[in-house]
């Protein structure tokens, strides 16, 4: 089973980012999760296309990126060239969802499509059978780092669920928000096997520590 580590980097110290990063790599962390708000969709405003391209140019890692934007179909392209390798974004924007999974398709990036905690697991469904790489159940709501865990596992459980009956089993199921020691285990055990983590592993003294308790 796939059990993936995606480090947050909204917790981070923003203005050393790039020693954050080589703590990030030498720590077992797998992909950089990096997260676009735009103040619309969601009420906070986080960084954007030009700080996505200047981490490109420093590190390899797999560039896992989240957009709380009202038109991610506008900016799928911009997203690319900055050097996205997977391109998440929300059901609940009024892009058209089947256009912008389209359009990522068009570009060398996964896709992946992510619902808020109110979403139900079968406004997914559809999308599922787009050959989607990756769901994102959000749990919490989109917006801030630090919040509580909200259980999703039903959800999971369901989405993983039609995903394996209609034989899309490599599909990944991803969860961000409040994932720690405590409450990866909850998520694993639903299903999930990528897992953001943010204010957990950049608060704590050994990040690599901490990497290995939330991959168990
Ligand atoms: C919330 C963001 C998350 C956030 C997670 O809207 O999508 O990626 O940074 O942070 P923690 O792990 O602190 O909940
Ligand atoms: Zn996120």
């Amino acid at each position: 089973m796939v059990n993936l580590v995606s480090a947050s980097i909204l917790s981070s110290d923003l203005l050393n980012l790039e020693s954050e990063i080589r703590k990030l790599e030498s720590s077992g962390v797998d992909w950089i999760h990096f997260d676009v708000m735009d103040g619309v969709f969601v009420p906070n405003i986080s960084y954007g296309i030009p700080v996505l391209a200047q981490i490109s140019k420093k590190t390899d890692m797999f560039l896992d990126v989240h957009l709380m934007i009202t038109d991610p179909l506008k900016y799928i392209g911009d997203f690319d060239k900055a050097g996205a390798d997977m391109i998440t974004f929300h059901i609940e924007s009024a892009s058209d969802t089947t256009e912008t999974i389209r359009a990522i398709q068009q570009t060398e990036c996964n896709v992946g499509i992510a619902a808020k905690p109110d979403t139900p697991a079968e406004a997914v469904f559809p999308y599922i059978d787009e050959h989607l790489t990756m769901v994102l159940v959000m749990t919490v709501e989109p917006g801030f780092g630090g919040q509580s865990f909200m259980d999703m596992s039903e959800k999971i459980r369901k989405i993983r669920r039609y995903a394996d009956e209609h034989g899309f089993h490599d599909l990944l199921i991803q969860v961000d928000g409040g994932i720690d020691d405590k409450t990866a285990p909850i998520v694993k055990k639903a299903g999930a096997e990528v897992l953001v983590s943010g204010s957990y592993l950049f608060k704590v003294d050994n990040m690599a520590d901490a990497v290995g308790k939330l991959k168990g």
